[in-house]
């Protein structure tokens, strides 16, 4: 995909030639005084004729007419270079990728040292933004349109012409892995359930296991039941569809020995049970396996990396219906952890699943735990689509998970864990706990349920019930599924030494 080569940008042949432009310094740019030069002084006069802009996130496409081997130029404006950051900036080449893919071009090339000078800091970050871009600006989710018009055309060979070496492509390759395990979250999320059930999603990550050699056990519902884990199998109850829970394993060091446990919800559909939702409610709830989902996209990105630690990833799925066999509020049942639970309220059912993944964490060495769900409306309604809920019992894990967060751009924000709402969600007249005390701070008890069968272990939740959808299109990215998290997850395993 990424080739480095050490050339004049006057002298490649290409397709599609990226010229980053920023505002300051148009003499400082050799690059772009290189082909001016090459150009006859054209670009300049485009410039005062304002038909290429420096403005910030504006593109302007340049056919060169045969005056260079270049085909054409595409000016991406980069505002100030001092205003720049990672993140602005990865929002920024966005569009210009969607550009290309929409002009039908799979192979271009980039004149880096235009767009992130040698001597940035950042400069590997700023390459692997580039790789993340590529792969999930553009990216285009399948439909069932009968008429639908020719497939994408994306990018599968990007030259980067730079007088510098270290790193450059293995950036890239980091940052698109990443970009395409965020893909893959998005494409799972986009499937309907009736395409999707815990059966088709167990296949799914088999499938991922078997292309990184990843162990991966599928435990069905017999096994489910031998372990005991009667939360999970509660909300599975009302279906027709057998539960599944999934355990795929990363072995990044030597031994396996205290790993990472990536705990992901895989509700594949949620009506909300007997304490169903209103019909405008249900719509979308395809999507309620989305923490699942974010986890497989991670694995498959860690699957390329090959970071130097070790990864369980657990996703409890089924479905949560309603018939004859459904639980119902009411009930009271025993999680794996062997803790009474007293259901009021089926729709609160992915803290049920959460719950006896996360024992099962316990129970199999996990070091450390962070799970991921689309857990409450609560969290949206706080934090609305663009940041993500969190909660921790320990503050080192969560700045680990913090910091990767704000480096892939996903931000999160911490939620109180505080007393007393462990409290209320340890209130209930007939069991030890109770799956939803009331509609106050419910994103809170929400996480609290799930923080209650951690204990000690280090954790980390993370509500994704706002973020994993997207309203719109945009810059990187289509309206729909996002596939937030997953580049956070597999970021954090990456960063950990
Ligand atoms: N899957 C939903 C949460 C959700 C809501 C995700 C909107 C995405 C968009 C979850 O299972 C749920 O129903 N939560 C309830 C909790 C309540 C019963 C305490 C909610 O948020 O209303
Ligand atoms: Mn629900
Ligand atoms: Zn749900």
């Amino acid at each position: 995909m990424f080739n480095l080569l050490n050339k004049k940008v006057t002298e490649h042949q290409t397709e599609a030639l990226i010229v980053g432009l920023f505002e300051e310094n148009k003499e400082g740019q050799s690059e772009y005084q290189q082909l001016n030069d090459s150009l006859n002084g054209q670009l300049d006069d485009l410039v005062k004729s304002g038909d290429i802009s420096n403005q910030f996130g504006k593109i302007s496409k340049v056919h060169t007419l045969g005056s260079i081997p270049a085909k054409r130029l595409y000016l991406i404006g980069l505002g100030k270079r001092s205003e720049l950051t990672v993140g602005s900036f990865r929002k920024k080449i966005g569009p210009l990728f969607k550009q290309l893919s929409k002009d039908g071009i799979n192979n271009a090339s980039l004149a880096l040292d235009s767009l992130i000078a040698i001597n940035e800091e950042q400069r590997l970050n700023y390459i692997e933004a580039i790789g993340e871009a590529i792969a999930i600006a553009p990216h285009q989710l399948e439909t069932y349109h009968t008429d639908r018009e020719e497939a994408p055309v994306y990018l599968t060979n990007l030259d980067m012409i730079s007088e510098e070496e270290s790193g450059v492509a293995q950036a890239a390759d980091t940052g698109y892995a990443l970009g395409n395990g965020t893909n893959i979250a998005r494409h799972l999320v986009n499937l309907p359930a009736n395409l999707l059930t815990a059966r088709d999603l167990a296949a799914f990550a088999e499938n991922i296991a078997t292309k990184h050699h990843f162990d991966i056990e599928i435990l069905d519902k017999e096994a489910i039941e031998e372990l005991g884990m009667g939360a999970l199998l509660a909300v599975n109850q009302g279906s027709h569809e057998p539960p599944r829970f999934i355990v795929m394993k990363y072995q990044g060091k030597d031994q396996w020995e205290s790993p990472v446990a990536f705990v992901g919800k895989g509700i594949t559909f949620d009506t909300g049970g007997y304490s169903i939702k209103p019909k405008d409610g249900i719509v979308g709830m395809k999507m309620d396996m989305g923490g699942a989902a974010s986890v497989i996209g991670a694995m498959d990105a860690i699957g390329h990396i090959k970071p130097n630690e070790n990864v369980m990833a657990l996703i409890p799925a089924t479905d949560n219906m309603i018939s004859g066999h459904a639980f119902k509020p009411d009930d009271v049942i025993v999680s794996m952890s062997g803790k009474t639970i007293e259901i009021r309220n089926t729709d609160a059912e992915g803290r049920l699943a959460m719950a006896d993944a996360v024992t099962y964490a316990k129970q199999n060495g996990a070091a450390k735990i962070v799970d991921i769900a689309t857990l409450t409306g609560g969290v949206v309604v706080a934090l609305g689509d663009q940041v993500t809920g969190a909660m921790t019992n320990d503050d080192q894990w969560y700045e680990e998970i913090q910091t990767a967060s704000e480096q892939v751009d996903e931000p999160i924000w911490q939620l109180p864990y505080l007393d007393v709402y462990k409290k209320q969600v340890a209130t209930s007249h007939i069991a030890d706990i109770n799956n939803s005390p009331g509609r106050k701070a419910h994103a809170i008890l929400a996480g609290a349920f799930v923080g209650a069968f951690a204990e000690d272990t280090p954790w980390v939740h993370l509500d994704i019930a706002g973020t994993a959808m997207a309203e719109a299109e945009h810059d990187l990215g289509p309206k729909g599924p996002t596939g937030v998290m997953a580049r956070t997850l597999a970021k954090t395993i990456i960063n950990a030494k």
